[in-house]
């Protein structure tokens, strides 16, 4: 809320700077500042961010920066770093970061830091031991699959990370997750199992999701009728969990138990032990280059200038996009099969961290975080690009690209490599109706045709765009991008004045989930609406 001179000034510039490049085709600054790529580029740790077919000049630019300060986007970001309790609506610290380098806090929080590298200790050690088969089964056989029951941030990380780092995956150790609560899934899971030479592993922060609970409970079943003994559980059975005590109950052995911590937000927990399926899949070591690839963003991000730092420049041309552009909506579009679960995994961490309608005083706000999506590319060309090409809608654009590719098909790369920078070109360009009208008189139309399929043919172009390219996939690249895109998102919350590590939203559909499965099992459904009660009705007469 604008409430002195200083305040007008901030959003003065913002919006003259707007009016500035509206009026001008992105192509048009390209002309203006022929320097665009190296002016607006960056290159830290493994990636080179390209923004300069954003749709900003050094005004605007600077005007971001200054809005940066404005909002006090280092204090807030050192208050992070220094473990004070920025969630302040459920009064805890933010600390995910401490995971990949606890000394940020070791002076401050000795203890908390002792538990943190012990606990990593213990899991990785637990890691080597599985690997290295001295951990073996209830019947002495060796760990061969891994059953990783966990839905949201027990699932998205090591599921994402998982997939995009199938080149260090272990060919002995098989890591199946189960999020859904779908019987299909599980039956085909299952069905192809031995619980004989598998490891079960419970993650859930609260220990109460829902979906959580019951499909352990299904596995249980089924393990048992392999190895009903109660001993077999202590070997096979293992929870990552913030509540220690409820997974004792449901008869975990305490040194099968993995603690994480209340200052690690479920989306923000794959470096904590939420990690260890990953950790089992790809090895203790490459784990660690993960948390070290983090780290060296979390460095980047708490030491670089703000016109040099990456996750702020990410986050101040999603807010410029967002507050001067009318964009929504925020399409990631990574040129990786390994990195197709991205997306997923960036929806959670963006709209479930800034998806919020009040600011930090309670009061209501224009805007907050975008609506995130996305797909592969280049499977995404031949399917929704087209109503980015020409349609009336649009948005902003993360592209992704890793610039080394596997070594035996490279012609398949260098396609991937033309495909992505080609796209981000002709968002950029477009096609006017002279250059389409040209080609088809070259193609030996006649006019009259070639002028009306030509109006057919335009693209307006003038689409800004994201590149960034990561040097390679690695277990230290991946976690420096979901880093950066962390304090992308964490920049943002700023911007916005949200509180990004709360998640109130999700509470209702949950409570309501619950009562309507009374319902069902009760026959009683006093207290649903028309439109629900007519529904369990069609749906009763179907099952
Ligand atoms: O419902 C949303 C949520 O609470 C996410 O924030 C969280 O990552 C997910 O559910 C799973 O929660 P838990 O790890 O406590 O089972």
């Amino acid at each position: 809320m604008i409430q002195n001179s200083k305040d007008q000034s901030v959003f003065n510039a913002l919006e003259t700077a707007a009016l500035e490049v509206k009026k001008r085709h992105l192509m048009t600054l390209f002309t203006e500042q022929p320097n665009r790529a190296s002016t607006y580029s960056l290159n830290v740790d493994s990636f080179y961010l390209d923004y300069s077919k954003q749709a900003i000049n050094d005004n605007a630019f600077k005007a971001l920066i200054n809005l940066a300060k404005y909002k006090e986007l280092e204090t807030k970001r050192d208050a992070m770093f220094q473990g004070e309790k920025i969630n302040h609506t459920e009064e805890r610290a933010v600390l995910h970061t401490a995971l990949r380098d606890s000394s940020q806090i070791s002076s401050k929080f000795p203890k908390i830091t002792q538990e943190i590298e012990s606990t990593k200790t213990k899991m990785l050690d637990f890691v080597d031991a599985v690997t290295s088969k001295k951990h073996l089964g209830q019947t002495g056989k060796v760990i061969t699959d891994v059953i990783s029951i966990g839905i949201g941030g027990s699932f998205f990380g090591p599921k994402m990370l998982q997939s995009a780092l199938i080149k260090n995956a272990s060919n002995t150790i098989k890591v199946h997750y189960l999020a859904n609560i779908d019987g299909e899934q599980i039956a085909k899971v299952l069905g192809n199992l031995n619980a004989e030479t598998c490891l079960v592993i419970v993650a859930s922060k609260s220990w109460t999701t829902a979906e959580t609970q019951l499909n352990a409970q299904s596995v249980l079943k089924w393990f048992k009728n392999t190895l009903p003994e109660k001993e077999a559980i202590k070997k096979h059975w293992v929870a990552l969990t913030a509540k220690p005590e409820q997974a004792k109950e449901f008869g975990i052995q305490p040194s099968m138990i993995f603690p994480m911590w209340d200052f690690v937000g479920g989306r923000y927990s794959v470096w904590s032990t939420i990690g260890l399926p990953l950790a089992l899949s790809i090895g203790a070591k490459a784990f660690n280059q993960v948390l070290e690839g983090a780290a060296a963003i979390d460095k980047h991000f708490r030491e670089a200038p703000l016109d040099q730092n990456m996750p702020v420049i990410l986050a101040l041309l999603g807010y410029w996009q967002q507050e001067y552009f009318d964009l929504n909506n925020l399409m990631v579009l990574p040129y990786s099969h390994s990195l197709k679960s991205l997306p997923a995994y960036l929806q959670q961490l963006d709209m479930e961290s800034n998806g919020k309608a009040v600011n930090s005083q309670g009061n209501n706000i224009k805007n907050s975080g975008p609506i995130l999506w996305g797909a592969e590319g280049t499977n995404c060309q031949h399917s929704f690009m087209q109503l980015f090409h020409q349609g009336k809608q649009s948005g902003m654009i993360d592209f992704i690209l890793p610039a080394k590719g596997h070594p035996e098909y490279q012609a398949q790369h260098k396609l991937m490599v033309a495909n992505c920078l080609a796209q981000a070109q002709a968002l950029l360009q477009g096609k006017t109706l002279t250059q389409a009208t040209n080609e088809l008189l070259a193609s030996g139309m006649n006019q009259e045709n070639a002028d009306s399929l030509a109006k057919h043919k335009t693209m307006p172009g003038n689409t800004s765009s994201n590149m960034l390219i990561i040097d390679e996939i690695t277990p230290h690249s991946m976690g420096a991008l979901l880093a950066l895109y962390e304090h992308k998102v964490f920049c943002q919350g700023v911007l916005f004045d949200v509180n990004s590590f709360d998640q109130w939203g999700v509470e209702l559909g949950k409570s309501l989930g619950k009562n309507l499965l009374t319902s069902m099992n009760t026959g009683n459904k006093d207290n649903l609406d028309p439109s629900t009660s007519s529904l369990l009705d069609y749906i009763n007469k179907k099952t």
